[in-house]
Parts: structure tokens; C-alpha cells; sequence
């Protein structure tokens, strides 16, 4: 089979905003203890966070990390993890029916995010808190000294402001599983008034409204455009979250899923631009996708899990090729949607429906999908181009015209580098990809990345870490001006020039 794709080096999507490669910790499971923090650990350095994890997070660029919820914010006291650590409180952890000891607060990930050199995305509890507490954390985040709770933060030995510039107002507030869940207006009204006292404190921030935890939410779309209504112009970007299973072991329309992704951006995107015609506004919103992954492995073992325990193994799925193919397919489709995706959080980091997994006390190793995470995250940087494909098309059980081939590429700042990210999910056939190069110039093909395996439910343990790993293996080459690669059945491909 053949596929063609059509790249001119005028027709662009948009620059990507780096923040699209975000990740994500929640103190839930082992993200956070025996996670990024292990004291004792053998690569644990002074403060007690794993250096073997750390230095595969730094490989990944992670740009920025969203902390500390998810659920777990929506019934957090940020107050109970600051100050001297001997005299945090243990909680009840309701959110995860877990038991919370504070051991890591909000300086210790801020002390731990310059390590791995990213950014700290945090979010506010507004399911049991509200205007109060967020005006407080900001204050004592952000403001240098001279108020009570930047002062505050100075007697707790961090004298320099943390200067965080995004955040997030709550979290999956339209959730009936959420701490402290409201409806739309409800919300709405809440989110505005904590999004003016929070800009009242720091003018400089950027704020994230709660859109719906899923596509699939009934009030889905309606509740984008309630909450956009209340807070349109005192928020930046609404925030999107899915996540894909392949429960019925059906591989074909499991990779398919990305379709479902993409329309569910477009539909928000719309949902938002309604909004802006009827408020007769200039001001766009922008979409920050701060959820996104494959979960579904781990979902009966959770079930067995003891209450009122600290820092079990919680929704630790372990990844197979196919979920990476999957992971690669999502991240082609947010670079697709550039224009309008400016933030996005691989949910999440470490443990919990993670890329690294850790054994406490031990190793640490790779999952499947760390490699497409990795391969855009380090080659995707620079400006999307639009993509014109010509591809095999095929039907699955929920999905029509399905393109054999999902492709994306990017050129770099400095036009000299161009990638083409592309999955090939046909089942059975290789299909041979030419990629048209109009208007670039000189370039050669540097390197033909694959991450290619013969048993689509592979997986890399601690025991076998290296069983679904990358190689340089592609033939990609460059002639008269096109790109041509055979794409084999089932890959994922990063095709680099330079
Ligand atoms: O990422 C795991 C959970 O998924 C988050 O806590 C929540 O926001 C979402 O439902």
C-alpha cells in the first residue's frame, strides 16, 4: 500500500507552545512517595527525591508538571504541607481513600521541579475550599515578602518568591466522584470570583477553568459554555480530559481512538469560540488538555486495594506496544491542534498511569509509551505544519475512514530541522510513505526512529526494562525532494532531517 503526504514549508498550523508536552503528579499512589520521593533510596539525593528518576524525567524536557490534583486537590489544605515537616498533619486522603502524611508540600515539589528543570503547573482546591484559601496560597507562592503569608514562606526557609505563573481553578468540578462537586453555575460563579482575587494578587498569572472531565460527561459542552459564560474574561485556557482503554481487545479501533480525541478538541474549541461571538469579545480562549492518557490495565487491582493506607500502588497500569502506538497517535493529534492546544499533561509521571515506573527501593525503569512522550517532546519543538495525507482508509467497530497513517511533522526555530512523527495502524500491511518537501531547501535524512514490536501486548518490566525499546532501523530516505519510507504494519516512526 502507498500513502502521500504533502508538506510546504509556508502553510503552517501554528508554533507549538513547549507547555503541550506537560506532564502531571498527584499525591495519589507512589507518584510523589516512593515515586520522585524516596529518602534512603540509593540515588535519593539531600532532599530525598530519587535520582534515577529524575534523570529520566530530564531526557523527557518536561516542560511543566500540574500538582497536586486531580482529585486529590479537591479536598486538599495546601496549609497542612508547608512549615517544619514534623508538624504536618496525617490525613484522610478521600479522594483515593488513602492516608496523606504531608511529607511533600508545595515548596519540596517547587524545590523538586527546578531540579528536573521544569515548571510547576498548580491548582487550587475549589471542591471543599474556595476565594479564601486560593488568594492565600497565591500570596504566599508569589509575593516576595512584607505580607503575612509571603513572610510566611520566607520563615519556612524559601526567601525567593516560587513565581508560578499557571494554574489550574479546581479540577473535574462536573464529576459526581469529585470532593465537593457543583454544577456549572455553581462552579462558574465560584471559578470567576477566584480567578479575579487570584489576578487581584499576581496580574501576571494564566488560569485554567475546569471544562468537563470527559467527552462522554451528559453535560458535556453545555457546561464548557456555562463556565466560559461566568469566567470568559478572567480565565485564559479551558481544560479537556480523556482517557482511552482497550477493553475489548480490538486493536484496530483502539488506535483509531484518536479520532474521538480530535473531535472532542474541535468541539471545545467551538464550545469556546460561541462563547466569544455571543460576548461579543476579542479575547480567545485557549485549550489546555491537562489529562490525557491510556488507563484502563489497572483498573481491576484497584479495586482490592486496603483503605487508610499510605502511598499503595494505585492505578499503576503497565503498558503495553500497543498503548504506545496509541500514546503516539494522542500526541500527534495535540500537535495537530496547535493553533488551539497551548498545554497538555501526559497524566501522569511517575508510577500512576505513568511513562517511569519504580519498585520501592529498587529499579526504576521505562514503559512503552515513554518513547513517543520522548521523540516529540525532544524533536517536535518549533512550528507544526499542516499536514495534506493520502492514505488507506479502513472502517473499525466505532470509527469510519480511519487513515492507515496519522502523521504530523514539525520544523524547528531554527529551519533546519525537519520531523515527521507518523503511525502506521494498519494491522497487516507495511505502506510505503513519500512525503513531498515543498519550499525547504537543502536536507538529508539524519535518523529513521521505529519503535516496532511482533506482539502488539509486549511490555517492559523490571525484570526485562529493554523489551520494547526504539531502534534506528527505518529506511527513510530523501529523493528528488521527497521523503520515502516504508512504514512497517503497527509503528510508530520519527523520521528526522536535517
Ligand atoms: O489522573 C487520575 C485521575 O483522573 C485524576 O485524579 C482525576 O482528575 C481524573 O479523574
Amino acid at each position: 500500500d502507498n500513502a502521500k503526504m504533502i508538506l510546504n514549508k509556508d502553510y503552517v498550523v501554528a508554533p507549538v507552545d513547549k507547555r503541550i508536552y506537560g506532564s502531571f503528579i498527584e499525591h495519589l499512589g507512589r507518584a510523589v512517595y516512593g515515586g520522585i520521593y524516596e529518602p534512603g533510596h540509593p540515588s535519593a539525593d539531600k532532599f530525598g527525591f530519587r535520582q534515577d528518576v529524575s534523570e529520566m524525567i530530564r531526557e523527557l524536557q518536561v516542560p511543566i508538571v500540574r500538582y497536586p490534583g486531580g482529585n486529590f486537590v479537591s479536598g486538599y489544605n495546601w496549609e497542612d504541607g508547608v512549615g517544619p515537616v514534623d508538624k504536618r498533619p496525617r490525613r484522610t486522603e478521600l479522594a483515593w481513600a488513602t492516608v496523606e502524611t504531608n511529607e511533600i508540600g508545595t515548596n519540596e515539589f517547587v524545590t523538586w521541579a527546578k531540579e528536573v528543570g521544569t515548571e510547576v503547573m498548580m491548582a487550587v482546591n475549589l471542591g471543599t475550599r474556595g476565594v479564601d484559601a486560593a488568594r492565600n496560597l497565591i500570596e504566599y507562592c508569589n509575593l516576595t515578602q512584607g505580607t503575612y503569608w509571603s513572610d510566611l514562606r520566607k520563615s519556612h526557609g524559601y526567601s525567593q518568591p516560587h513565581n508560578i505563573k499557571t494554574w489550574c481553578l479546581g479540577n473535574e468540578m462536573d464529576g459526581p466522584w469529585q470532593i465537593g462537586t457543583k454544577t456549572a453555575e455553581e462552579y462558574g460563579r465560584l471559578a470567576c470570583e477566584t480567578a479575579k482575587v487570584m489576578k487581584m494578587v499576581d496580574p501576571t498569572i494564566e488560569l485554567v477553568a475546569c471544562g468537563s472531565s470527559g467527552s462522554g460527561m451528559p453535560t458535556f459542552a453545555q457546561w464548557e459554555a456555562t463556565v466560559l459564560e461566568h469566567t470568559y474574561e478572567h480565565v485564559d485556557y479551558i481544560s479537556l480530559h480523556t482517557y482511552y482503554g482497550n477493553q475489548d481487545n480490538d486493536t484496530a479501533n483502539y488506535l483509531a481512538k484518536t479520532m474521538d480525541m480530535d473531535a472532542f478538541i474541535k468541539s471545545v474549541v467551538a464550545t469556546c469560540d460561541y462563547v466569544k461571538a455571543k460576548k461579543r469579545s476579542k479575547k480567545k480562549i485557549n485549550l489546555s488538555f491537562d489529562e490525557w492518557n491510556v488507563w484502563f490495565h489497572s483498573n481491576e487491582a484497584d479495586k482490592k486495594i486496603d483503605r487508610w493506607s499510605i502511598a499503595p500502588p494505585q492505578l499503576e497500569d503497565i503498558y503495553n506496544f500497543e498503548d504506545a502506538l496509541l500514546v503516539g497517535g494522542m500526541l500527534i493529534t495535540l500537535l495537530k491542534n496547535a493553533d488551539r492546544v497551548k498545554m497538555a499533561c501526559l497524566a501522569q509521571l511517575v508510577n500512576v498511569i505513568a511513562p517511569i515506573m519504580t519498585e520501592n527501593g529498587g529499579s526504576a525503569w521505562k514503559q512503552t509509551i515513554y518513547y513517543p512522550y520522548l521523540h516529540t517532546s525532544v524533536f517536535g519543538r518549533g512550528t507544526v505544519l499542516n499536514t495534506i495525507m493520502k492514505a488507506p482508509k479502513f472502517d473499525t467497530k466505532d470509527f469510519t475512514d480511519v487513515s492507515a497513517i496519522d502523521a504530523t511533522a514539525v520544523i524547528n526555530d531554527n529551519n533546519d530541522e525537519i520531523t515527521v512523527f507518523a503511525v502506521n495502524r494498519h494491522m497487516e500491511n507495511n505502506i510505503s510513505l513519500d512525503v513531498e518537501l515543498n519550499g525547504f531547501g537543502q536536507f538529508e535524512v539524519i535518523e529513521h526512529i521505529v519503535l516496532e514490536h511482533n506482539d502488539v501486548k509486549a511490555t517492559n518490566t523490571k525484570e526485562n526494562p529493554n523489551n520494547v525499546v526504539p531502534n534506528n532501523n527505518g529506511n527513510a530516505t530523501l529523493e528528488d525532494g521527497s521523503i520515502k519510507a516504508s512504514l512497517k504494519n503497527l509503528s510508530w516512526n520519527v523520521i528526522r532531517l536535517k
